[in-house]
């Protein structure tokens, strides 16, 4: 899809830094969107700084990672606008930074609820009308270079992301010969509200932080405060959109990481290769 003028995005996680930034580019460029968030508040302030035409900007407060209050969000936003045609699967949380032998089954089930089956959700939820309205569509689904890489106390974060971006490559093939485009965005550490304390609503009596769980929290506070302007992954997000591409990345300067990642695969494939056959 190369042009957004009169088209209409549905985007998770719409109060949050990414969220909002991706409506002010799609605004910008004569879409209108549906901002959905858990949060109210914030949602109400978002919809405010945005400042965009009443009737281009939608506000639904819904729970993602509820398959039922998100079909009933993009009912609302199908009937608002008519149709839906980017799928910003966005909304998302950090989860509890801990070691894996201290992770408890709540840790866990919070994380995968809102970072990935939410993305599962709203792919079941919108992929039959994107294909039925015939006017072309377009799913984001923002991963993370953590589902590239696995970072080290963030076991739930790391691994939801990395579904996240499988999901996503079972998506490119399911979508093959349709007008239907997927891309996965990939980004390393931006200026939102990742890293804001959040309680988990599954266990609101979050057990107290290790040592290197809470060294890793403030690393991560101090990485996203001064990582990207969120403005700077909308245009790039947009970009990817227009190229139709599948991985979207915004930190060239992680390549060192991926490269080591990938050099460690490429590794282990060549020793597949000269091991000799059983039997
Ligand atoms: N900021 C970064 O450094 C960074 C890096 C890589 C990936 N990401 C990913 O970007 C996405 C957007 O996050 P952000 O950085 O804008 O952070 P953010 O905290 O500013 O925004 C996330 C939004 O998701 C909402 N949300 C959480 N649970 C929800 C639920 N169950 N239902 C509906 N909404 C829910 C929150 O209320 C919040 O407004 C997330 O998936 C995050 O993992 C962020």
């Amino acid at each position: 899809m190369r042009d957004f003028q009169g088209r209409t995005a549905f985007i998770t996680g719409g109060a949050g830094g990414f969220g909002r930034a991706f409506a002010k580019a799609l605004l910008a460029d004569g879409a209108n969107v549906a901002l959905v968030d858990l949060d109210e508040r914030a949602l109400a302030r978002a919809v405010e700084d945005l400042g965009g035409p009443p009737d281009r900007v939608l506000r639904l407060v819904c729970d993602v990672s509820d398959r039922n209050a998100l079909e009933r969000a993009a009912g609302e936003a199908i009937r608002a606008f008519g149709r839906v045609h980017l799928v910003f699967n966005n909304a998302g949380v950090g989860g509890r930074n801990a070691g894996l032998e201290e992770l408890t089954t709540p840790d866990w089930e919070w994380v995968i609820h809102v970072n990935l089956m939410s993305v599962a959700h709203g792919v079941a939820v919108f992929l039959p009308h994107l294909r039925g309205h015939g006017e072309g569509g377009h799913f984001v689904n923002t991963a993370s270079m953590a589902g590239m890489l696995g970072q080290p106390h963030m076991g739930p974060y790391s691994a939801t992301k990395a579904a996240v971006v499988s999901l996503s490559e079972t998506l490119f093939h399911e979508l093959k010969g349709t007008n239907v485009g997927v891309s996965v965005l990939c980004p390393g550490f931006a200026k939102t509200g990742i890293a804001d304390e959040r309680p988990n609503p599954l266990a609101p009596e979050a057990p107290p932080p290790s040592k290197a769980g809470a060294e890793r929290t403030a690393q991560v506070r101090l990485a996203v405060q001064t990582g990207l302007d969120p403005a700077e992954v909308a245009a790039r997000t947009l970009q990817g959109i227009r190229d139709d591409d599948l991985y979207i990345f915004t930190h060239p300067d992680m390549r060192p990481w991926l490269d080591k990642r990938l050099d460690r695969i490429r590794a282990a494939y060549d020793k597949a290769e000269r091991f000799a056959p059983l039997g």
